[in-house]
């Protein structure tokens, strides 16, 4: 296939999408590859184009949110509280899923994850359709997630025949993910936009999935995950530049630049310590460093709440080798 077209035509977009065509949009965490998520052709598009595990289930998009109800066998009230407060943005709902998406959908999963996303220009294509949007990150499975429309283009550029352009993420990272298939207790699977903190607040108290690798049905838990080519170990900077002396560096530090550093191997991802800017910055920045001629990037913890929790676990994840 000839290089993706780069555009903001969302007709044009909504008609290779009625064709069971794939997209790559924006949303406000990060672009997806979509496609409906009702036929089985595109869903095992989305895979095929990934290279992603059939057993990793997709999440589905939709808007405006009252559409949620459309999809799902049962919206407790709980998740309807969550849905209030943070929709639409960027929190996925894992809920019972209505038989007209396809087991493919949801890798063989009675349950849906739903959510209706932050961006102008995917709310009104997704207005426009009758079905749902089936999107995943729009990047090569396990590598970094894209935040811009040339990321796309570069991995993904020559399978896919259009991205819808929305400019830069505003969120940066993806969304958070909660179910309720443990007894019924809310579950915390993957960190993301909505701090846990600001979960709680709704619905009180929730349970933090660790990471897995063993096993990969526990969502968005395989822990070498968002990694770049080039290793990547995390810890105190400067003795980590002590330790590795040898080594060609790259830093991804939260705040400080470092004097004997060239300015192009070094990502700040915010000067004033600011979380949301940091986490914007973070996959962007790991893409330029990852592009640099060095042997190892070296980066740094941010404190461990509110988005700062999201960040370090993609941090984390991005150093796991296993
Ligand atoms: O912010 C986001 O959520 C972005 C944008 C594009 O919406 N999407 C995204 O999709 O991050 P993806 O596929 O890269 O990550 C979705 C995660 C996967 O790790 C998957 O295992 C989990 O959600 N997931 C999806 N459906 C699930 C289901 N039915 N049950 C459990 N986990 C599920
Ligand atoms: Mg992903």
């Amino acid at each position: 296939m000839k290089k993706a077209e780069i555009g903001t035509d969302i007709e044009k977009a909504r008609e290779l999408l009625r064709h069971e065509q794939l997209v790559a949009v924006p949303t406000e965490t990060v672009y997806g590859l979509a496609g409906n998520a009702l036929s089985e052709k595109a869903v095992a598009e989305i895979f095929a184009v990934k290279n992603r595990p059939a057993f990793d289930p997709l999440i589905i998009h939709v808007y405006p949110v009252e559409r949620i109800g459309d999809w799902v066998t049962d919206f407790p009230e709980p998740a309807r509280l969550l849905a209030r407060a943070f929709m639409p943005g960027p929190l996925t709902l894992l809920l019972p899923k209505n038989p007209r998406i396809p087991d493919l959908t949801t890798s063989g999963s009675p349950v849906v994850a739903i959510r209706s996303p932050d961006h102008p220009l995917t709310q009104e294509l997704l207005a426009g359709l009758e079905f749902p949007l089936a999107a995943p990150s729009a990047n090569p499975f396990g590598y970094i997630s894209p935040t811009t429309a040339n990321h796309v283009a570069r991995q993904l550029g020559d399978k896919i025949p259009y991205i819808l352009d929305g400019g830069p993420c505003s969120v940066g990272i993806e969304s958070t993910i909660i179910g309720w298939e443990v007894n019924g207790r809310p579950t915390l699977y993957r960190k993301g936009g909505i701090p846990a903190e600001e979960i709680e607040k709704v619905i009180g108290k929730i349970t933090v999935q660790p990471h897995s690798t063993s096993n990969p049905l526990a969502p968005g838990m395989l822990k070498s995950h968002y990694a770049p080519r080039i290793p990547l170990v995390i810890g105190i900077i400067p003795e980590l530049l002590d330790r590795y002396p040898a080594q060609r560096i790259g830093i991804l530090s939260f705040r400080k630049t470092y004097p004997d550093i060239p300015a192009e191997h070094q990502v700040v991802l915010s000067q004033t310590g600011d979380l949301k800017e940091a986490t914007r910055n973070l996959f962007s920045g790991l893409r330029h460093l990852d592009t640099q001629d060095i042997d190892l990037i070296i980066a740094e913890f941010l404190p461990e709440s509110g988005l700062g929790a999201a960040i370090n676990d993609r941090l984390r994840r991005a150093a796991a080798t296993d």
